[in-house]
Protein backbone atom coordinates (compact mmCIF):
# COMPACT_ATOMS: atom_id res chain seq x y z
CA UNK A 1 0.00 0.00 0.00
CA UNK A 2 3.02 2.42 0.83
CA UNK A 3 4.11 1.86 -2.68
CA UNK A 4 1.13 3.03 -4.55
CA UNK A 5 0.27 5.98 -1.86
CA UNK A 6 3.83 7.10 -2.99
CA UNK A 7 3.50 6.65 -6.48
CA UNK A 8 -0.02 8.54 -6.44
CA UNK A 9 1.67 11.01 -4.61
CA UNK A 10 4.40 11.26 -6.89
CA UNK A 11 2.35 11.62 -9.96
CA UNK A 12 -0.09 13.73 -9.31
CA UNK A 13 -2.89 10.75 -9.10
CA UNK A 14 -4.14 11.33 -5.60
CA UNK A 15 -2.68 13.70 -2.13
CA UNK A 16 -3.47 14.53 1.12
CA UNK A 17 -6.70 16.80 0.86
CA UNK A 18 -6.18 20.50 2.63
CA UNK A 19 -2.61 19.33 2.89
CA UNK A 20 -0.72 22.77 3.32
CA UNK A 21 -2.55 23.16 6.77
CA UNK A 22 -1.91 19.95 7.79
CA UNK A 23 -4.27 17.83 6.45
CA UNK A 24 -8.08 16.24 7.31
CA UNK A 25 -7.26 12.88 8.34
CA UNK A 26 -8.31 10.43 5.56
CA UNK A 27 -9.49 13.28 3.04
CA UNK A 28 -7.78 12.61 -0.26
CA UNK A 29 -7.66 15.14 -3.05
CA UNK A 30 -7.72 13.70 -6.78
CA UNK A 31 -5.04 15.29 -9.02
CA UNK A 32 -5.01 15.04 -13.20
CA UNK A 33 -4.31 11.49 -13.47
CA UNK A 34 -6.59 10.71 -10.77
CA UNK A 35 -9.26 12.48 -12.19
CA UNK A 36 -9.09 10.87 -15.61
CA UNK A 37 -8.83 7.77 -14.07
CA UNK A 38 -11.24 7.58 -11.40
CA UNK A 39 -13.75 9.50 -14.47
CA UNK A 40 -13.01 6.22 -16.84
CA UNK A 41 -14.33 3.84 -14.32
CA UNK A 42 -16.95 5.91 -13.31
CA UNK A 43 -17.80 5.65 -17.76
CA UNK A 44 -17.23 2.10 -17.89
CA UNK A 45 -19.82 1.33 -15.26
CA UNK A 46 -22.37 3.68 -16.50
CA UNK A 47 -21.41 1.93 -20.41
CA UNK A 48 -21.83 -1.32 -18.91
CA UNK A 49 -25.40 -0.68 -16.27
CA UNK A 50 -26.80 1.71 -18.61
CA UNK A 51 -25.64 2.57 -22.61
CA UNK A 52 -25.46 -1.06 -22.97
CA UNK A 53 -29.07 -2.13 -21.53
CA UNK A 54 -32.74 -1.42 -22.21
CA UNK A 55 -33.69 -2.03 -18.51
CA UNK A 56 -31.91 0.46 -16.71
CA UNK A 57 -31.85 4.35 -16.75
CA UNK A 58 -29.48 7.09 -14.80
CA UNK A 59 -30.34 9.29 -12.35
CA UNK A 60 -28.57 12.39 -10.17
CA UNK A 61 -30.58 12.87 -6.77
CA UNK A 62 -30.07 15.62 -4.42
CA UNK A 63 -27.06 14.81 -1.94
CA UNK A 64 -29.49 16.63 1.18
CA UNK A 65 -32.66 14.99 1.35
CA UNK A 66 -35.71 15.77 3.42
CA UNK A 67 -34.20 14.56 6.46
CA UNK A 68 -37.63 12.02 6.94
CA UNK A 69 -36.01 10.15 3.97
CA UNK A 70 -33.02 9.02 6.98
CA UNK A 71 -35.95 8.35 9.03
CA UNK A 72 -38.07 5.82 6.62
CA UNK A 73 -34.89 4.38 5.65
CA UNK A 74 -33.78 3.59 9.60
CA UNK A 75 -30.52 5.14 9.05
CA UNK A 76 -31.35 7.82 11.63
CA UNK A 77 -31.77 4.80 14.56
CA UNK A 78 -30.20 1.93 12.71
CA UNK A 79 -26.97 3.61 10.87
CA UNK A 80 -24.66 3.02 13.83
CA UNK A 81 -21.16 1.63 14.47
CA UNK A 82 -20.61 0.65 18.68
CA UNK A 83 -17.89 2.57 19.96
CA UNK A 84 -15.59 2.65 22.90
CA UNK A 85 -13.30 5.04 24.13
CA UNK A 86 -10.21 4.62 25.84
CA UNK A 87 -10.04 6.98 29.30
CA UNK A 88 -6.02 6.45 29.17
CA UNK A 89 -5.04 6.97 25.55
CA UNK A 90 -7.94 9.25 25.23
CA UNK A 91 -8.34 7.16 21.56
CA UNK A 92 -11.55 6.36 20.10
CA UNK A 93 -12.30 2.56 18.40
CA UNK A 94 -15.09 0.56 16.81
CA UNK A 95 -15.94 -1.81 19.48
CA UNK A 96 -16.25 -4.31 16.86
CA UNK A 97 -13.20 -4.30 15.54
CA UNK A 98 -10.44 -3.67 18.78
CA UNK A 99 -8.97 -7.22 17.19
CA UNK A 100 -7.97 -4.98 14.02
CA UNK A 101 -7.00 -2.01 15.78
CA UNK A 102 -4.07 -0.82 17.80
CA UNK A 103 -3.93 1.97 20.34
CA UNK A 104 -1.64 5.07 20.90
CA UNK A 105 1.10 3.59 22.98
CA UNK A 106 4.39 2.45 21.72
CA UNK A 107 4.69 -0.15 21.29
CA UNK A 108 1.23 -0.63 20.22
CA UNK A 109 -1.21 -2.30 21.64
CA UNK A 110 -4.57 -3.78 21.01
CA UNK A 111 -7.03 -1.82 22.77
CA UNK A 112 -7.91 -3.55 25.94
CA UNK A 113 -4.58 -5.68 26.01
CA UNK A 114 -2.84 -3.90 29.03
CA UNK A 115 -3.98 -3.57 32.19
CA UNK A 116 -3.69 0.16 32.02
CA UNK A 117 -5.89 0.04 28.79
CA UNK A 118 -9.46 1.76 30.43
CA UNK A 119 -12.56 1.24 27.58
CA UNK A 120 -15.61 2.56 28.33
CA UNK A 121 -18.69 0.78 27.75
CA UNK A 122 -19.82 0.27 23.93
CA UNK A 123 -22.44 2.94 22.83
CA UNK A 124 -23.81 3.44 19.44
CA UNK A 125 -22.58 5.87 17.16
CA UNK A 126 -24.25 7.96 14.23
CA UNK A 127 -22.58 7.72 10.98
CA UNK A 128 -24.61 10.69 9.53
CA UNK A 129 -22.90 14.03 8.69
CA UNK A 130 -25.54 16.11 10.53
CA UNK A 131 -25.51 19.98 8.93
CA UNK A 132 -28.07 22.67 9.41
CA UNK A 133 -30.29 24.02 6.07
CA UNK A 134 -31.02 27.58 6.21
CA UNK A 135 -30.52 30.83 8.80
CA UNK A 136 -31.85 29.08 12.05
CA UNK A 137 -30.49 26.49 13.51
CA UNK A 138 -32.97 24.59 15.36
CA UNK A 139 -34.19 21.22 15.63
CA UNK A 140 -36.40 21.95 12.43
CA UNK A 141 -33.36 22.62 10.05
CA UNK A 142 -31.53 19.44 11.14
CA UNK A 143 -30.29 17.96 7.80
CA UNK A 144 -27.93 15.04 6.47
CA UNK A 145 -25.14 14.50 3.98
CA UNK A 146 -26.36 11.26 2.28
CA UNK A 147 -24.53 8.39 3.23
CA UNK A 148 -25.68 6.18 0.52
CA UNK A 149 -26.98 7.35 -3.30
CA UNK A 150 -29.86 4.73 -2.58
CA UNK A 151 -32.31 6.25 -0.85
CA UNK A 152 -32.47 9.36 -3.61
CA UNK A 153 -33.34 6.40 -5.88
CA UNK A 154 -36.11 5.21 -4.10
CA UNK A 155 -37.63 8.11 -3.18
CA UNK A 156 -37.82 9.09 -7.25
CA UNK A 157 -38.99 5.52 -7.97
CA UNK A 158 -42.49 6.63 -8.87
CA UNK A 159 -41.39 9.45 -11.10
CA UNK A 160 -39.15 6.89 -13.19
CA UNK A 161 -41.82 4.27 -13.09
CA UNK A 162 -43.82 7.21 -14.95
CA UNK A 163 -42.05 9.23 -16.63
CA UNK A 164 -39.52 6.55 -18.29
CA UNK A 165 -42.53 4.01 -18.63
CA UNK A 166 -40.79 1.13 -17.15
CA UNK A 167 -42.01 -2.15 -15.71
CA UNK A 168 -40.35 -4.53 -13.48
CA UNK A 169 -37.59 -6.05 -14.27
CA UNK A 170 -35.98 -2.76 -14.46
CA UNK A 171 -33.65 -0.34 -12.61
CA UNK A 172 -32.01 3.15 -11.70
CA UNK A 173 -28.33 3.69 -11.47
CA UNK A 174 -27.05 6.79 -9.91
CA UNK A 175 -23.06 7.72 -9.39
CA UNK A 176 -22.57 10.27 -6.83
CA UNK A 177 -20.59 11.59 -3.31
CA UNK A 178 -21.71 9.96 0.18
CA UNK A 179 -21.09 10.84 3.74
CA UNK A 180 -19.93 8.87 6.32
CA UNK A 181 -18.67 10.05 9.81
CA UNK A 182 -16.16 6.91 10.18
CA UNK A 183 -14.56 5.79 13.01
CA UNK A 184 -11.72 4.42 11.88
CA UNK A 185 -11.71 5.84 8.43
CA UNK A 186 -7.92 4.18 6.85
CA UNK A 187 -6.20 2.37 4.41
CA UNK A 188 -5.60 5.39 1.68
CA UNK A 189 -8.68 5.52 -0.43
CA UNK A 190 -10.52 2.72 1.32
CA UNK A 191 -12.34 4.17 3.58
CA UNK A 192 -12.57 7.76 3.87
CA UNK A 193 -15.34 10.12 5.51
CA UNK A 194 -16.41 11.69 2.05
CA UNK A 195 -16.23 9.10 -1.26
CA UNK A 196 -18.31 8.03 -4.30
CA UNK A 197 -20.74 5.39 -4.76
CA UNK A 198 -21.55 3.74 -8.14
CA UNK A 199 -24.99 1.89 -7.13
CA UNK A 200 -28.29 0.57 -9.41
CA UNK A 201 -31.12 -0.21 -7.68
CA UNK A 202 -33.03 -3.13 -9.63
CA UNK A 203 -37.10 -3.45 -9.47
CA UNK A 204 -37.99 -6.94 -9.31
CA UNK A 205 -41.09 -9.14 -9.40
CA UNK A 206 -41.04 -10.78 -5.52
CA UNK A 207 -40.97 -14.16 -7.14
CA UNK A 208 -38.07 -13.34 -9.34
CA UNK A 209 -35.62 -11.74 -6.57
CA UNK A 210 -32.87 -14.50 -5.53
CA UNK A 211 -32.41 -15.16 -9.41
CA UNK A 212 -31.40 -11.21 -9.91
CA UNK A 213 -29.72 -11.69 -7.05
CA UNK A 214 -27.65 -14.19 -8.64
CA UNK A 215 -27.62 -12.61 -12.00
CA UNK A 216 -26.28 -9.48 -10.90
CA UNK A 217 -23.47 -10.68 -9.08
CA UNK A 218 -22.47 -12.76 -11.74
CA UNK A 219 -22.21 -9.68 -13.76
CA UNK A 220 -20.66 -7.34 -11.38
CA UNK A 221 -17.98 -10.02 -10.85
CA UNK A 222 -17.16 -10.64 -14.55
CA UNK A 223 -17.38 -6.61 -14.88
CA UNK A 224 -14.33 -6.59 -12.84
CA UNK A 225 -12.25 -9.06 -14.08
CA UNK A 226 -13.13 -7.76 -17.79
CA UNK A 227 -11.45 -4.71 -16.47
CA UNK A 228 -8.61 -6.02 -15.44
CA UNK A 229 -8.46 -7.44 -11.41
CA UNK A 230 -6.85 -10.53 -11.81
CA UNK A 231 -9.88 -13.40 -10.99
CA UNK A 232 -7.93 -15.27 -8.51
CA UNK A 233 -7.42 -11.91 -6.40
CA UNK A 234 -11.48 -11.52 -5.93
CA UNK A 235 -13.49 -13.74 -4.43
CA UNK A 236 -17.45 -13.78 -3.50
CA UNK A 237 -18.37 -13.98 0.05
CA UNK A 238 -21.73 -14.88 1.19
CA UNK A 239 -22.47 -12.49 4.44
CA UNK A 240 -23.45 -14.46 7.82
CA UNK A 241 -27.28 -14.16 9.14
CA UNK A 242 -25.97 -11.69 11.83
CA UNK A 243 -23.88 -9.42 9.59
CA UNK A 244 -26.65 -8.41 6.90
CA UNK A 245 -27.71 -5.02 6.94
CA UNK A 246 -31.03 -3.68 8.34
CA UNK A 247 -32.40 -3.49 5.31
CA UNK A 248 -31.48 -7.04 3.82
CA UNK A 249 -32.54 -10.09 3.26
CA UNK A 250 -29.62 -11.40 1.71
CA UNK A 251 -26.07 -9.76 0.69
CA UNK A 252 -22.88 -10.80 -0.86
CA UNK A 253 -19.58 -8.87 -1.19
CA UNK A 254 -17.52 -9.05 -4.12
CA UNK A 255 -13.75 -9.46 -2.40
CA UNK A 256 -10.53 -8.07 -3.48
CA UNK A 257 -7.26 -8.96 -2.18
CA UNK A 258 -5.91 -5.71 -0.68
CA UNK A 259 -2.47 -5.70 0.94
CA UNK A 260 -4.71 -5.54 4.52
CA UNK A 261 -6.44 -8.58 3.37
CA UNK A 262 -9.67 -9.78 1.77
CA UNK A 263 -12.08 -6.96 1.96
CA UNK A 264 -14.93 -5.69 0.39
CA UNK A 265 -14.71 -4.34 -3.07
CA UNK A 266 -18.70 -4.16 -4.06
CA UNK A 267 -21.24 -5.27 -2.16
CA UNK A 268 -25.20 -7.00 -3.71
CA UNK A 269 -28.32 -6.87 -1.87
CA UNK A 270 -31.38 -8.33 -2.26
CA UNK A 271 -33.35 -5.31 -0.26
CA UNK A 272 -36.63 -6.98 -0.65
CA UNK A 273 -39.49 -4.50 -0.28
CA UNK A 274 -38.08 -2.58 3.08
CA UNK A 275 -37.24 0.80 1.40
CA UNK A 276 -40.36 1.30 -1.08
CA UNK A 277 -42.31 -0.08 2.29
CA UNK A 278 -40.54 1.98 4.35
CA UNK A 279 -41.19 5.21 2.03
CA UNK A 280 -44.91 4.12 1.33
CA UNK A 281 -45.60 4.38 5.40
CA UNK A 282 -43.96 7.12 5.89
CA UNK A 283 -44.39 9.43 2.61
CA UNK A 284 -48.25 8.67 2.33
CA UNK A 285 -47.58 7.94 -1.34
CA UNK A 286 -47.92 4.24 -2.49
CA UNK A 287 -44.56 3.01 -3.70
CA UNK A 288 -46.08 -0.03 -6.14
CA UNK A 289 -45.67 -1.16 -9.29
CA UNK A 290 -49.74 -1.32 -10.86
CA UNK A 291 -50.05 -3.28 -13.97
CA UNK A 292 -51.88 -3.31 -16.97
CA UNK A 293 -53.97 -5.87 -16.35
CA UNK A 294 -54.61 -4.44 -12.69
CA UNK A 295 -52.35 -6.88 -10.97
CA UNK A 296 -50.01 -4.49 -8.11
CA UNK A 297 -47.34 -5.62 -5.85
CA UNK A 298 -44.11 -3.54 -4.00
CA UNK A 299 -41.38 -4.77 -5.79
CA UNK A 300 -38.21 -6.15 -4.58
CA UNK A 301 -35.04 -4.54 -4.72
CA UNK A 302 -31.96 -5.71 -6.20
CA UNK A 303 -28.34 -3.81 -5.40
CA UNK A 304 -25.45 -3.99 -6.86
CA UNK A 305 -23.13 -1.08 -4.76
CA UNK A 306 -19.92 -0.03 -5.57
CA UNK A 307 -17.84 2.86 -5.62
CA UNK A 308 -15.01 4.38 -7.70
CA UNK A 309 -12.72 5.30 -5.13
CA UNK A 310 -12.36 1.79 -3.81
CA UNK A 311 -12.71 0.32 -7.35
CA UNK A 312 -9.10 2.19 -8.38
CA UNK A 313 -7.42 1.59 -5.34
CA UNK A 314 -8.01 -1.99 -5.80
CA UNK A 315 -6.72 -1.60 -10.36
CA UNK A 316 -4.16 0.51 -8.97
CA UNK A 317 -2.48 -2.68 -6.71
CA UNK A 318 -3.64 -4.78 -9.01
CA UNK A 319 -1.86 -2.78 -11.72
CA UNK A 320 1.47 -1.92 -10.00
CA UNK A 321 4.91 -3.79 -10.85
CA UNK A 322 8.37 -3.74 -10.71
CA UNK A 323 10.93 -5.44 -12.98
CA UNK A 324 14.73 -5.11 -14.24
CA UNK A 325 14.86 -4.30 -18.18
CA UNK A 326 18.07 -3.99 -19.70
CA UNK A 327 19.55 -3.28 -16.25
CA UNK A 328 17.63 -0.41 -15.40
CA UNK A 329 14.58 -0.86 -12.74
CA UNK A 330 11.23 0.04 -14.36
CA UNK A 331 7.72 0.78 -12.83
CA UNK A 332 4.94 0.42 -14.50
CA UNK A 333 1.28 0.48 -13.82
CA UNK A 334 -0.36 -2.11 -16.11
CA UNK A 335 -4.13 -0.73 -15.91
CA UNK A 336 -6.69 -1.82 -18.77
CA UNK A 337 -6.43 0.62 -21.36
CA UNK A 338 -9.86 1.76 -20.93
CA UNK A 339 -9.13 2.48 -17.35
CA UNK A 340 -5.55 4.21 -17.89
CA UNK A 341 -5.91 7.92 -17.39
CA UNK A 342 -3.33 8.54 -20.74
CA UNK A 343 -4.04 6.63 -23.56
CA UNK A 344 -0.69 7.32 -25.76
CA UNK A 345 1.96 9.65 -25.35
CA UNK A 346 3.55 11.18 -28.41
CA UNK A 347 7.23 11.63 -27.99
CA UNK A 348 9.87 13.53 -30.76
CA UNK A 349 12.71 11.34 -30.51
CA UNK A 350 15.04 14.87 -30.91
CA UNK A 351 13.46 17.47 -29.19
CA UNK A 352 15.76 20.46 -30.96
CA UNK A 353 15.15 18.90 -34.54
CA UNK A 354 12.08 21.37 -35.64
CA UNK A 355 10.99 18.60 -37.94
CA UNK A 356 10.57 15.78 -35.69
CA UNK A 357 8.55 18.24 -33.28
CA UNK A 358 6.51 19.38 -36.79
CA UNK A 359 5.59 16.00 -37.24
CA UNK A 360 5.10 15.08 -33.56
CA UNK A 361 3.03 17.77 -33.00
CA UNK A 362 0.69 17.14 -35.63
CA UNK A 363 0.14 13.69 -34.70
CA UNK A 364 -0.33 15.19 -30.79
CA UNK A 365 -3.45 17.52 -32.19
CA UNK A 366 -4.79 14.65 -34.41
CA UNK A 367 -4.95 12.26 -31.82
CA UNK A 368 -6.23 14.20 -28.11
CA UNK A 369 -9.38 15.06 -30.02
CA UNK A 370 -10.24 11.93 -29.24
CA UNK A 371 -8.51 10.75 -26.89
CA UNK A 372 -6.07 11.78 -23.46
CA UNK A 373 -2.61 11.72 -24.55
CA UNK A 374 0.17 13.74 -24.01
CA UNK A 375 3.11 15.24 -25.75
CA UNK A 376 6.41 14.79 -23.84
CA UNK A 377 9.64 16.43 -24.60
CA UNK A 378 11.23 16.65 -21.92
CA UNK A 379 14.74 14.00 -21.26
CA UNK A 380 16.25 11.60 -23.04
CA UNK A 381 13.90 8.94 -24.25
CA UNK A 382 14.39 5.91 -22.06
CA UNK A 383 13.06 8.54 -19.38
CA UNK A 384 10.03 9.71 -21.26
CA UNK A 385 8.85 6.14 -21.43
CA UNK A 386 9.46 5.47 -17.93
CA UNK A 387 7.39 8.32 -16.99
CA UNK A 388 4.44 7.19 -19.29
CA UNK A 389 4.86 3.60 -17.82
CA UNK A 390 4.58 4.86 -14.43
CA UNK A 391 1.41 6.16 -14.77
CA UNK A 392 -0.09 3.13 -17.03
CA UNK A 393 0.23 5.21 -20.25
CA UNK A 394 -0.44 2.04 -22.86
CA UNK A 395 1.17 3.14 -26.18
CA UNK A 396 4.14 5.60 -27.08
CA UNK A 397 4.83 7.33 -30.68
CA UNK A 398 8.19 8.40 -31.46
CA UNK A 399 8.86 10.71 -34.53
CA UNK A 400 12.24 9.72 -35.62
CA UNK A 401 14.68 10.20 -38.24
CA UNK A 402 12.72 7.38 -40.09
CA UNK A 403 9.64 9.41 -40.13
CA UNK A 404 11.28 12.18 -41.97
CA UNK A 405 12.01 10.04 -44.65
CA UNK A 406 8.92 7.72 -44.84
CA UNK A 407 6.43 9.08 -42.53
CA UNK A 408 6.41 6.29 -40.23
CA UNK A 409 6.49 5.98 -36.65
CA UNK A 410 7.16 3.51 -34.06
CA UNK A 411 4.70 2.36 -31.27
CA UNK A 412 5.89 0.77 -27.93
CA UNK A 413 3.73 -1.04 -26.19
CA UNK A 414 3.53 -0.84 -22.06
CA UNK A 415 3.36 -4.57 -21.51
CA UNK A 416 5.62 -6.34 -23.81
CA UNK A 417 8.02 -3.49 -24.64
CA UNK A 418 7.73 -4.62 -28.67
CA UNK A 419 7.96 -1.79 -31.34
CA UNK A 420 6.73 -1.62 -34.56
CA UNK A 421 6.37 0.97 -37.17
CA UNK A 422 3.12 2.61 -38.42
CA UNK A 423 2.58 4.91 -41.20
CA UNK A 424 1.80 8.03 -39.69
CA UNK A 425 -1.15 8.44 -41.19
CA UNK A 426 -2.98 5.33 -39.65
CA UNK A 427 -2.21 5.94 -36.38
CA UNK A 428 -5.43 7.25 -35.35
CA UNK A 429 -7.26 4.25 -36.62
CA UNK A 430 -4.77 1.65 -35.33
CA UNK A 431 -5.11 3.54 -31.99
CA UNK A 432 -8.81 3.77 -31.71
CA UNK A 433 -8.90 -0.43 -32.95
CA UNK A 434 -5.98 -1.54 -30.25
CA UNK A 435 -7.95 0.30 -27.55
CA UNK A 436 -11.11 -1.76 -28.38
CA UNK A 437 -9.12 -4.63 -28.02
CA UNK A 438 -9.68 -7.13 -24.93
CA UNK A 439 -6.79 -7.09 -22.74
CA UNK A 440 -5.62 -9.24 -19.91
CA UNK A 441 -2.94 -8.40 -17.49
CA UNK A 442 0.30 -10.14 -18.00
CA UNK A 443 0.98 -10.11 -14.50
CA UNK A 444 0.94 -13.98 -13.43
N1 LIG B 1 -26.42 1.21 -0.49
C1 LIG B 1 -25.64 0.16 0.05
C2 LIG B 1 -24.36 0.60 0.54
O1 LIG B 1 -24.13 1.80 0.71
P1 LIG B 1 -22.02 -0.24 1.35
O2 LIG B 1 -21.43 -1.62 1.28
O3 LIG B 1 -22.02 0.44 2.66
O4 LIG B 1 -23.49 -0.40 0.77
C3 LIG B 1 -21.23 0.34 -1.07
O5 LIG B 1 -21.29 0.70 0.30
C4 LIG B 1 -19.86 0.65 -1.64
O6 LIG B 1 -19.52 2.01 -1.40
C5 LIG B 1 -18.71 -0.15 -1.00
O7 LIG B 1 -18.59 -1.43 -1.60
C6 LIG B 1 -17.51 0.73 -1.33
O8 LIG B 1 -17.08 0.51 -2.66
C7 LIG B 1 -18.12 2.13 -1.22
N2 LIG B 1 -17.84 2.66 0.13
C8 LIG B 1 -18.61 2.52 1.23
N3 LIG B 1 -18.06 3.17 2.28
C9 LIG B 1 -16.92 3.73 1.83
C10 LIG B 1 -15.89 4.54 2.45
N4 LIG B 1 -15.95 4.91 3.72
N5 LIG B 1 -14.84 4.93 1.68
C11 LIG B 1 -14.77 4.57 0.36
N6 LIG B 1 -15.71 3.84 -0.26
C12 LIG B 1 -16.77 3.40 0.46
Amino acid sequence: MDKIVSLCRRRGFVFPSSEIYGGLGSAYDYGHYGVLAKNNIKALWLQAMVQERDDIVALDSAIILNPRVWEASGHVTGFTDPLVDCRTCKLRFRADRLEDASCGRRPSKRPGETADCDLTEARQFNLMFKTQVGAVEDSSSVAYLRPETAQGIFVNFKNVLQLARRKPPFGIAQIGKSFRNEITPGNFLFRTREFEQMEMEYFVPPAEAEQWYRYWIDQRFAWYTKYGLREDHLRIRPHEADELAHYARAASDIEYLFPIGWSELEGIADRGDFDLTQHTNASGTKLEFVGEGGERYTPYVVEPAGGPDRTLLAMLIDAYDEEVVAERDRTVLRLHPAVAPVKAAVLPLIPRNADMVEKARGLYDELRKRHFVEYDDGGQIGRRYRRQDEIGTPFAFTIDDQTLEDDTVTVRDRDSLAQERLPIGGVRDWLGEALERPWRTPKA
